[in-house]
């Protein structure tokens, strides 16, 4: 199992331009299978998931070419709709491929995702979605045997939480479903505007996108299309903490500052220098952090809970202490007890976690309990002084290309090994 190595305590320098958002590509590679044609996605990030999202459309039977950062999926030919019990296991959020297998087949065989690192991940809200489109869901055993013969009807879907799989399983179920699906409570987050925008380009109807209410006007087929992935927001996000906790400056290239407005407030908060031009954004930190009373993490557009571990990490170098309220996901504070390693002080209460601010960091052995908790160890290991190793990085590859080589050009000393 390869590990980071990471001599801390270097302030950081330099340029990095952020790959394709992890959580936009996923959604439009599954919504490839709706088109009968040639699809060209540019801006694809080197990820494990995207790398299993892709192994999904060539087990469907889609041909996928990937030539740098550009994948071509030709999905004329989709013979199967099934994804093996592996590939599920791969990546949870493979259950977003229900409403495009089911809406291009008939039917669709998969098993019921299991939990994660972050927690029980239910899918109630899409599978009661799917139904109310016309989708049959027999589960038994883990398996979820769904099908909809006659294809899907439009419907008006009501989604108790914005949750943002189940909006981007109804958009895919209903871009080809017979009249209009319009969803009220829809999750506003910029990967739903993002794939919607890929579909439209390949002949869907769909309105309103990025609020809450969107409305899918069914049509008859999609043809292959090109597009060009969104940014990054939460790969900004976490290089900007590791930036302010280790102090220095650095220039974010290709991103939507929009897109990540309220992460930058808390920034600007904590003492950094934010300057935003165009798609740049410049963050220089010369102080130690200084506590920010509360950090609620909530839907799009208020702050992202996959934010919220690297800046937890970096607050534990504040001058005080700052409280973090979760909002999004029961386990979100597994990596608190790998952050205390370090010597950081953090106590939590359920959904409540208390960082107070410590001087300084120290080197530590931590294993990474999920993504962006990975991403929260190697926040910590770049301030702490002395050596830190950190384990279990294959969650970090699921959604950080390039993450070890961006930091040593910003000066750290960082290795995998
Ligand atoms: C997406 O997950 C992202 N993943 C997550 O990013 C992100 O944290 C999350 O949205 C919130 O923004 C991808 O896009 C691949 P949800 P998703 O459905 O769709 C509950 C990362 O690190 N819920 O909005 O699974 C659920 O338990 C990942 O990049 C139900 O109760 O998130 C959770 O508490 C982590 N029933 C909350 O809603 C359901 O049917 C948010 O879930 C679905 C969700």
């Amino acid at each position: 199992m390869s590990l980071i190595t990471i001599n801390g305590a270097k302030k950081l320098k330099g340029s990095v331009r952020l790959q394709g958002a992890k959580n936009s590509v996923l959604p439009i590679l599954a919504g490839t299978v709706l088109i009968k044609g040639i699809s060209v996605i540019h801006n694809c990030p080197a990820l494990s998931d995207a790398t299993a999202a892709i192994k999904i459309l060539r087990h469907l039977g889609a041909t996928v070419s990937c030539e740098g950062h550009t994948v071509t999926v030709d999905s004329r030919e989709i013979t199967a709709f099934d994804i093996p019990d592996e590939l599920m296991r791969e990546m949870r959020s493979s259950i977003f491929f229900l409403g495009a297998i089911s809406a291009r087949m008939g039917r669709a065989v998969l098993s019921s995702p299991g939990g994660c690192e972050l927690g029980p991940r239910p899918i109630d809200l899409h599978l009661s979605a799917l139904n109310e489109l016309g989708l049959t869901i027999d589960e038994g055993g883990g398996v979820l045997n769904c099908s909809c013969p006659n294809g899907y009807t439009g419907a008006d879907i009501n989604l108790s939480f914005p949750s943002v799989g189940a909006t981007e399983n109804i958009i895919l179920a209903a871009v080809t479903a017979k009249g209009v699906t319009r969803i009220n409570g829809a999750a506003k987050e910029p990967e739903i505007s993002d794939l919607a925008d890929f579909l439209n380009s390949a002949g869907a109807n769909i309105h309103g996108a990025g609020s809450d209410t969107v409305i899918i006007n069914g049509v008859g087929s999609l043809s292959g299309a090109t597009h060009t992935v969104i940014p990054d927001r939460i790969e900004a996000a976490t290089y900007l903490a590791a930036v302010a906790a280790t102090g220095g400056k650095i220039e974010l290239l290709n991103v939507i500052p929009a897109h990540l407005a309220p992460v930058l407030t808390v920034l600007k908060q904590s003492g950094c220098e934010i300057n935003v031009s165009g798609k740049s954004i410049v963050l220089t930190a010369t102080a130690r952090p200084k506590r920010v009373p509360v950090i609620r993490t909530l839907p799009y557009p208020g702050f992202p809970t996959d934010a919220g571990s690297p800046l937890m990490a970096m607050f534990t170098l504040a001058d005080g202490s700052t409280m973090f309220v979760e909002n999004i996901f029961e386990n979100r504070y597994k990596v608190v007890d790998e952050l205390k390693r370090f010597g950081a002080k953090i106590y939590t209460n359920g959904r409540v976690a208390v960082v107070e601010g410590v001087k300084s960091l120290s080197g530590a052995t931590v294993q990474c309990t999920d993504l962006r908790g990975g991403a929260a160890l190697v926040v910590a290991a770049l301030a702490a002084n002395g050596t830190s190793e950190i384990g279990k990085i294959s969650h970090i590859d699921r959604g950080y290309e390039g993450l070890i080589e961006n930091l040593a050009l910003l000066g750290a000393d960082i290795k995998r090994c």
